[in-house]
């Protein structure tokens, strides 16, 4: 049993590139192994901004978890689904929508931002003012506390934690709460339930955050406690109602050092990538005909690597006695542009190697991965029911009497 749960979504937009796989995937990776991770393809989020294009969906979700595996996500660690495969998803937007202040969601600065640089598109739609609530639903649906995301993103997740907040204390308030809680205190047996107690106390009176960990970390190692008393539990300890959501914290994905072909950030907008399956022919010749420093006209003038994107890509991908070479070799024209390059092309194609490897598994029978994706549903509804269960009943539509 894991005490923190990760959840995080793409956008099926095409095949990832290496910038992709330097700064989200890798990250993911490393999650999988000390976390419980749920990872999904935001196919409703890709129809907020391109609901006239339905049919690359399918392909790009189905290429993007391709990608996903090929670069190292594990099903075995991670769970991997699709967002519109769990309609709870859906349930939630529209449960949530309904206690949603609409000034919230205009004041999202992706709202506005998102609207003037995609202007070709018209995004005075619903469903794009209900992207960041749309994002909420797939947190809160997995009572997840960590998600990783880029820099773009932290005001949803801000957003999100401020939903978490309203509907806590809005539905959260039952009858007879606080002696609810403190029958849910003694069911802890008396030696946890004292710690509880203390910890309470101290988060309470002295702000102590440490003790409110110990006190969360309690609960989660306490087996034998229905959802109800768990959710009393947690909301006691911070001094409000029942905690039905869970607020996440984000967890600030590293900005990709990943610089592109010409030496901007690698991103398909530039038009400056290299596919993180690309195959090897074609990697090479984009790598010999990337731009070098302009003063290196010919073979015989000296360069400066500072100057050069090529050299940024040592700086990924090289250990320091290459990249001495490079500076020695630049700057005194001791070697040639197309020299300089090949130890990034062998590097980028060693790092491909082991994917295209992974990739061609799955390549070669795509049942597979429709079966790891529908393990990954099944693992992602049975979650994302016992929440809806606790939020159906919250608002008031339980319907068993
Ligand atoms: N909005 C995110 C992005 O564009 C994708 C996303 C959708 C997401 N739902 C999510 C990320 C939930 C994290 C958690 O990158
Ligand atoms: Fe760039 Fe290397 Fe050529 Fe210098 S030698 S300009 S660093 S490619």
């Amino acid at each position: 049993m894991y005490a923190d749960r990760i959840v995080s979504g793409m956008r099926p937009t095409g095949s990832l590139h290496l910038g992709h796989y330097h700064g989200v995937l890798k990250n993911w990776i490393n999650l999988q192994h000390e976390h419980e991770c749920l990872f999904f393809v935001a196919d409703w989020h890709a129809l907020t901004t391109h609901y006239d294009a339905p049919q690359q969906i399918e392909q790009h979700a189905f290429d993007m978890v391709v990608d996903w595996l090929a670069a190292g996500v594990d099903p075995a660690h991670a769970s991997i689904f699709i967002q519109s495969q769990v309609p709870e998803h859906a349930e939630l937007h529209l449960l949530l929508s309904m206690m949603t202040p609409l000034g919230w969601l205009e004041r999202v600065p992706t709202y506005k931002d998102q609207q003037e640089k995609l202007s070709e598109r018209d995004l005075s739609t619903y469903g794009f003012l209900g992207y960041p609530l749309l994002m909420s639903a797939d947190i809160l649906i997995y009572r997840a506390n960590m998600v990783p995301v880029g820099e773009d993103q932290i005001p949803h997740i801000e957003f999100t934690r401020e939903l978490a907040r309203r509907f806590n204390h809005m539905y959260g308030r039952e009858p007879g709460f606080e002696e609810k809680a403190e029958a849910a205190v003694k069911k802890l047996g008396s030696k946890k339930a004292r710690l509880y107690e203390e910890m309470r106390t101290r988060y309470q009176e002295q702000g102590d955050e440490g003790a409110l960990e110990s006190a969360r970390a309690l609960l989660y190692e306490t087996q034998n406690l229905t959802v109800s008393d768990r959710e009393r539990l947690f909301g006691y300890l911070e001094g409000g109602g029942k905690m039905i959501l869970v607020e996440p914290e984000a967890l600030l994905t590293p900005a990709s050092r990943m610089p592109g072909l010409d030496g901007q950030k690698m991103s398909k907008s530039y038009n400056n990538t290299i596919g993180l399956r690309e195959d090897a022919e074609s990697v090479r010749k984009k790598i010999r005909t990337m731009p070098t420093d302009p003063a290196r006209i010919r073979r015989t003038d000296p360069g400066d690597p500072a100057k050069c994107p090529v050299w940024q890509l040592h700086v990924v991908y090289s250990d320091d006695s290459t990249r001495e070479w490079v500076q020695q070799g630049c700057k005194s024209a001791g070697i040639g542009c197309l020299d300089c390059k090949q130890p990034v092309i062998e590097a980028v194609l060693k790092e491909q190697e082991p994917m295209q490897e992974r990739a061609a598994v799955y390549l070669d029978d795509p049942a597979l991965v429709r079966n790891i994706v529908a393990d990954g549903c099944e693992k992602a509804s049975k979650l994302a029911s016992e929440t809806m269960r606790d939020v159906r009943e919250a608002m008031g539509l339980r319907y068993t009497r």
